[in-house]
């Protein structure tokens, strides 16, 4: 009984606390900072008002600091009783909180590093590929685990429970890392909506670490909560300076670090896959991105939507021509608008085809919204996608696995 409350929730608690903390210096250093971040030139057009002002961009360098340093002092609390009692110091655990901020730092400092350069598209692909390395050793040192169960109805046809993916798992938790860093990022381009799906998945993973902490993993739970909890207390934080109408933006810096915080704690808390339940709408928007991401159709350089007369947003479109298209442009387009997925306007030689994001799509589905409108609307599919996540999770999980 002792240990449970000195092992399990002591921890918890103090890590709450700091989260507090965390939340209050966030809210108040904010605002002192962004005359700042204008001297420093570091701002970006808020293209979706009249007036176009210029708005403090980057502000996830602000939240990511304060966050680290919040873990910073949070390190020796979980393996304080270990300091006072002579019990085996757990290596494993302290590198795993270590390698987990490294990579997280790492990732800010690249993020910051592209706000800043505006680098190019590979080099977005690349840096969360070398940020998620501490992880990933620490992941080789520590489990080591390559071993995934089949689901049940896959087992008579493959004729084994699992299978070891070898090499392979790896290559799948690096494709995790890069796919969590930039899926948030390309779902951006409205008020408060990096800060505001972040907050949702942290709050999702929050809630499925709480359930799984009376199961026998608590501990990989406890571990992703340390991280968690400041996040979310962080994020909130920057979403209420982020909210419509935007007083800072929170730039590549904000959803680099966001990305590579739900990598870190899927990957080093074994839950990676459901983890990547919480990502649904964000693996919905990147599919759905994939034809103008790859270039099969032009791709500008922003796709959010844009301010029409009235004063609401609508789908901001790319224009294509229709003479000489490539076969496979041609079939996807074809594909999508029988899926009712694009809205094309056809001219003479051209065709105007709504930009292929899920923002965009939910313009073309309802019609023009007011931008606080439009978030809430986004926000809400989210967390809809959260619930169906847990259910999958749980109820459902029993076809697939024994559990
Ligand atoms: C990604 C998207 C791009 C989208 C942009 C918006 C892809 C491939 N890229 O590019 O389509 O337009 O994010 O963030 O999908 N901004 C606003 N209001 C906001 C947030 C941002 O007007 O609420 C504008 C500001 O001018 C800001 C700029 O977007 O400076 C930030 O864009 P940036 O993060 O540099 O774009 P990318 O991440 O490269
Ligand atoms: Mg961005």
């Amino acid at each position: 009984q002792n240990l449970l409350i000195w092992d399990l929730w002591l921890p918890l608690v103090i890590n709450f606390c700091l989260s507090i903390f965390v939340y209050c210096m966030t809210v108040r250093l904010i605002p002192k900072l962004t005359d700042k971040f204008l001297k420093a030139n570091l701002f970006g057009i808020d293209v979706n008002k009249k007036s176009r002002n210029k708005v403090p961009e980057a502000f996830g360098v602000v939240v990511g600091c304060i966050y680290l340093l919040a873990l910073f002092f949070f390190i020796p609390v979980p393996f304080g009783r270990t300091f006072i009692s002579d019990d085996n110091f757990p290596h494993h655990e302290f590198v795993e909180l270590i390698a987990a901020m490294l990579s997280i730092c790492c990732m800010l400092l690249l993020g910051f590093a592209d706000d800043v350069l505006d680098l190019a598209w590979r080099y977005k692909l690349l840096f969360p590929s070398v940020a998620s390395l501490p992880i990933l050793m620490v992941y080789f040192v520590n489990f080591n685990s390559t071993i995934i169960m089949v689901p049940l109805p896959a087992r008579a046809w493959l004729g084994a429970a699992s299978v070891n993916l070898g090499m392979f798992y790896y290559l799948y938790m690096l494709l995790t890392t890069v796919f969590c860093t930039n899926a948030i990022n390309i779902l951006a381009g409205v008020n408060g909506l990096e800060a505001g799906q972040a907050l949702v998945i942290a709050c999702s993973v929050t809630v499925f670490n709480f359930i799984e902490l009376a199961g026998p993993l608590y501990k990989t739970h406890q571990f992703s909560l340390y991280l968690m909890l400041p996040f979310i207390a962080a994020t909130a934080a920057l979403l209420k300076h982020n909210w419509y109408p935007s007083k800072v933006f929170v730039g590549d810096t904000f959803c680099y670090f966001a990305g590579m915080t739900f990598a870190a704690v899927g990957i080093l808390g074994h839950f990676s896959k459901t983890m990547m339940l919480f990502f649904v709408p964000q693996i919905f928007n990147f599919v759905y991105s994939v034809p103008q991401l790859f270039h099969f159709v032009p791709c500008p350089r922003h796709r959010m939507p844009r301010l029409n007369k009235a004063g609401l947003l609508e789908a901001s479109r790319f224009q294509v021509s229709t003479q000489n298209m490539p076969f496979l442009s041609r079939f996807i387009l074809k594909v999508f608008s029988l899926f009712g997925l694009i809205d094309r306007q056809d001219e003479s030689k051209m065709a105007q085809v709504n930009n292929m994001t899920l923002i965009n799509l939910i313009l073309i589905w309802c019609g023009p919204m007011r931008e606080d409108k439009l978030t809430m609307a986004l926000l809400l599919v989210q967390v809809s996608c959260s619930c169906i996540a847990f259910m999958i999770r749980y109820p459902l999980a029993s076809y697939f696995y024994d559990v």
